[in-house]
């Protein structure tokens, strides 16, 4: 009797702790999706214009310095990311190095990303890794001849020390704009490196057609509260007009699934 009535409890403990288990999973991965769209990883790593496969890379990304074709974050093990464990994957978003020890192009986000928490990041892992794997492998990109990784690494060493690129002040309105949502990438200018200029910070990038949203009258001075919740949520310009191309892409995958404290923050933060 003693014994069935521990067998009993044994077997009741385990089917809560696994029901517990399955839980914080399922939770972590439902975080992880809203950071995930929080950080447009989407966009990137989808080639849409080819009907591509969700995350399986191969969009081509235009830049000064050639085409970059961003590869497969699927959990394949032999072309995308099956294989990695949570330290590679910590250190590819925050360092912007690879497993085997290489540098990533900066057409990556990971400067913005750098400031990601752990917690946050694994969380992203957790999501990306409950999505099916596709089998596709990474193309190469076409650079500029003098873009080794030689030059990479000295343009990393010298964008570390001159520029800090991006600034989060701990709130969660920056954390939205200057982490996840890396603003900066698009919205500040950069100097003939290709690095963010910092004394110019959201103030427009002309070669991305990316308009200044800084707090100055040619920026988002002159808009309330509702027409940059309208523009966040519908991508609606006080005009009337529609924001299109990349930040119609944004709007879509990012800033309209904010939750409404997620969208004051952001707000608040950049009316400051
Ligand atoms: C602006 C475009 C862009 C965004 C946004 C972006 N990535 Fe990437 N990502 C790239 C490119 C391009 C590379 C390849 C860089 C290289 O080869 O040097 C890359 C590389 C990676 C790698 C390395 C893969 C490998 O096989 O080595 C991982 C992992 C990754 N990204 C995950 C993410 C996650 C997670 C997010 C969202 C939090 C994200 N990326 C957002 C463009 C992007
Ligand atoms: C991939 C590049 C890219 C990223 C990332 C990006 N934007 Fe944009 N953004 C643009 C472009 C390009 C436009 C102009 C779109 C148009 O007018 O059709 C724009 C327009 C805007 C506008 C309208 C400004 C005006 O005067 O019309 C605001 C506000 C804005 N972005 C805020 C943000 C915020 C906040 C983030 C980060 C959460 C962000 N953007 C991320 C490229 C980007």
């Amino acid at each position: 009797m003693f014994f069935r009535i521990v067998l009993m409890l044994y077997a009741l403990i385990s089917m809560a702790a696994s029901a517990d288990e399955s839980e914080v999973d399922r939770a972590a991965i439902e975080q992880g999706r809203y950071l995930f769209d929080a950080a447009n990883c989407y966009a990137c790593h989808t080639d849409v214009d080819n009907d591509g496969a969700p995350l399986a890379g191969g969009r081509a990304l235009e830049s000064d310095f050639g085409i970059f074709f961003s590869p497969n974050i699927t959990p394949d093990k032999d072309t995308g990311i099956g294989n990695w464990s949570d330290e590679d994957f910590i250190r590819a978003l925050i360092l912007g190095i690879a497993p085997d020890g290489h540098h990533y192009y900066p057409s990556f986000p990971y400067l913005s990303y750098q400031n990601m928490n752990r917690e946050d990041i694994l969380a992203i892992k957790a999501y990306l890794f409950s999505q099916p794997a596709v089998s596709q492998k990474n193309k190469p990109h076409q650079l500029a001849w003098y873009l080794s990784g030689f030059t990479l690494r000295i343009w990393k060493l010298l964008n570390d020390l001159a520029a800090m690129p991006v600034t989060y002040d701990g709130s969660r309105g920056s954390y939205l704009v200057d982490v996840l949502g890396h603003c900066n990438e698009c919205h500040t200018p950069r100097n003939m490196l290709g690095m963010l200029k910092m004394q110019n910070r959201l103030e427009g990038n002309k070669a991305l057609s990316a308009p200044d949203i800084s707090t100055s009258k040619n920026g988002i001075g002159g808009w309330d509260k509702q027409e940059l919740a309208d523009l966040f949520r519908y991508g609606e310009l006080p005009d009337g007009d529609y924001v299109a191309d990349h930040m119609g892409e944004v709007v879509d995958n990012s800033t309209s699934k904010w939750a409404d404290y997620d969208l004051q923050a952001v707000i608040e933060y950049l009316q400051r």
